[in-house]
């Protein structure tokens, strides 16, 4: 809830009715006078129709998570009063479509501060558009909570100004009428409002996905093949805008099994290539990871993780392709998966996704999710001098001397690879078992021997790999173990626990296979209870942990689709102790 100068706004409504674009213009304008964001949205898989809801969350300081609950809710319709009702608490600011909307009666619930903008009316009746109602909402809550007006006009310019001057024109008209309509009815008691931050130089605003694709062009990548599947799809149009500039390739696929065929085959020529899709489409994937590992090939895939299984929900929030990522693929098949906590994370775990597959010759899964891919952040514009790229080990013609083993069994477990047409580097390339000659082998000794070789490589990846951060805490017994986007609710749940009186550390891996077992040995002889919380329903990361190690975590699973609130995990630690 609101702390000083943190505020979280939330907008609900039907799916169709512009919740998604006036969620992104608050972001943007509150971007523009300096402030810190993190935003949050949910929608149906229905292109119109079914529930929609934006949430923004606005601070002086950095923001780590969606936060618990909201401090103003702005509902389109009478479901958004519905869903989000339950969670009004003590000093609430509700601003609801009416009258003239589908909610029938005026609001008067004890503590909420409720206002009336009949947003619908105003609209339709007065500016002849209904389209334009969520631009009427804009305003009024500009005007409740002190977001610059110029801010919001030059986002509907930006954001509408290819869709003609008069629907920008509306647009603006729509603006005033919401900001009119508070300043000649609502009397304002609630204590809301956003103070400018300091404007921050080198500030840009990304989301997940786009800040995948930007790590992907600072490591270097210049071929990505895909098929569109939400949540991963803004991936691809991002790469589809920018590759071309580093003189990259982008090739949308007929399926996802092609897309990787597609990015196996550029890595095999030389380029540092990737795909990115969601759960779906790693599934039909597998066959072909399972060839790049026996081929040795450096592929990244990122999968943008939504829940499952099957079509499952395309549109919500899931942590469950854990299993599927570190044990998919029949046979054994070496591969490494990490996972990104936030935006910025994004960008820089995307650039070691590279550097593993590049060094370690590797499928590497990077795991985003719903609400990461499709969150966007303000964050520091990288720097790319300070990025650190990784080469994968190249033959030397000048090496050549004639007989050229693809696979030889060397001391790391990794052998140089050529690119075809390279003297004396050809190579076969094959899904088959292969000798250190690249020969296709079946023999028993020659299988031990490259299985061994392909995980061998691995072994000491925990020691590349950044080190696993621990948040160490003095006499605390409990632990807590969070991956991906749940890390950002962890670190502030565990910052309220400590505030609360309670003793708990944490650790952050974002190598989640093979496990940093060092890091998770060293943590779990200090914490005699280890905590994880994620979300998907077997408890995934706690299994994987459990089985590769003596530490026997309490799993603590939510699958509703949606993110976990730093209260609940504050909470969890709470009740553990
Ligand atoms: N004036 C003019 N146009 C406006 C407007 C205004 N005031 N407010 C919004 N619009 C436009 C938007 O520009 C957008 O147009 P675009 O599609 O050309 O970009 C459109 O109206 C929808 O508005 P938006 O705010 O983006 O979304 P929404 O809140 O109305 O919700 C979605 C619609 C996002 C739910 C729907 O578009 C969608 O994407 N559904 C999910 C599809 C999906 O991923 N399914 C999964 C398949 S596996």
């Amino acid at each position: 809830m609101a702390g000083a100068n943190d505020l979280i706004i939330r907008i609900g409504g039907e799916g169709g009715e512009g919740i998604i674009s006036a969620g992104d213009m608050i972001a943007q304008a509150a971007v523009r006078s300096g402030l810190e964001i993190l935003t949050f949205k949910t929608f149906p898989a229905e292109i119109r129709g079914g529930y929609a809801m934006y949430q923004i969350r606005f601070s002086h300081e950095k923001i780590l998570s969606e936060g618990s609950g909201f401090d103003v809710m702005c509902c389109f319709n009478q479901e958004a009063l519905d869903v989000n009702g339950k969670s009004f608490t003590d000093g609430t600011v509700l601003i609801y479509d009416y009258p003239g909307g589908d909610i029938a009666e005026e609001q008067d619930i004890p503590g909420v501060y409720c206002y009336a903008v009949p947003m619908s009316k105003i609209a339709k009746e007065d500016l002849g558009t209904y389209r334009s109602k969520n631009m009427v909402a804009l305003g009024a809550i500009s005007e409740l909570f002190s977001i610059s007006m110029d801010s919001l006009r030059a986002t509907i310019e930006s954001k509408f100004g290819k869709k003609g001057a008069d629907v920008v024109e509306i647009n603006f008209k729509a603006l005033d009428a919401g900001k009119n309509h508070i300043r000649e009815n609502i009397d304002k008691k609630d204590p809301f409002k956003m103070d400018p931050g300091k404007p921050q130089e080198d500030v840009i605003v990304i989301s997940g996905n786009e800040a995948v694709g930007l790590g992907a062009l600072l490591a270097k990548c210049r071929f990505f093949s895909a098929y569109p599947i939400t949540p991963a799809t803004e991936i691809a149009n991002f790469l589809s805008r920018h590759i071309p500039k580093f003189n990259g390739t982008l090739v949308q696929a007929e399926d996802e099994i092609a897309s990787l065929a597609n990015v196996i085959g550029a890595s095999y020529g030389g380029a540092k290539s990737m795909t990115a899709t969601s759960g779906p489409g790693v599934s039909l994937m597998q066959e072909l990871i399972g060839m790049a590992t026996m081929m040795e090939v450096p592929v990244v895939i990122a999968d943008v993780q939504r829940g499952g299984p099957s079509t499952g929900l395309p549109t919500k929030h899931e942590q469950s392709d854990l299993f599927l990522a570190a044990h998919g693929c029949h046979g054994d098949g070496s591969k490494v998966v990490i996972s990104p906590e936030g935006v910025e994370d994004c960008i820089y775990l995307t650039v070691e996704a590279f550097n593993v597959a590049e060094k370690y010759q590797v499928p590497v899964l990077l795991l985003s999710d719903g609400s990461l891919g499709f969150r966007t952040s303000s964050i520091k514009k990288p720097d790319p001098s300070k990025i650190n790229i990784v080469e994968r080990d190249k033959y030397d013609p000048a090496s050549g001397d004639g007989g050229y083993k693809r696979y030889k069994l060397t001391e790391s477990g990794v052998s140089p690879m050529s690119a075809p047409g390279q003297p004396g580097g050809n190579y076969i390339s094959t899904g088959l078992e292969h000798a250190e000659s690249s020969a296709p082998n079946y023999t028993p000794e020659n299988h031990v021997a490259m299985l061994d070789k392909r995980f061998h490589k691995l072994d000491n990846i925990e020691d590349f790999f950044p080190a696993t951060e621990f948040d160490e805490e003095e006499g605390a017994t409990v632990g807590v173990i969070a991956w991906g986007s749940t890390i950002g609710t962890a670190r502030e749940a565990v910052k309220i626990a400590r505030a609360e009186g309670s003793k708990v550390a944490a650790l952050y891996p974002k190598l989640v296979w093979p496990v940093p077992k060092k890091a998770l040995e060293r943590f779990s002889s200090k914490y005699e209870k280890i905590l994880i919380p994620e979300i998907n329903k077997q408890g995934q990361l706690a299994k994987i942990i459990a089985s590769e190690t003596d530490i026997k975590p309490i799993s603590y699973t939510i699958y509703g689709g949606l993110p976990f609130t730093p209260r609940m995990i504050a909470d969890k630690i709470k009740e553990v102790i």
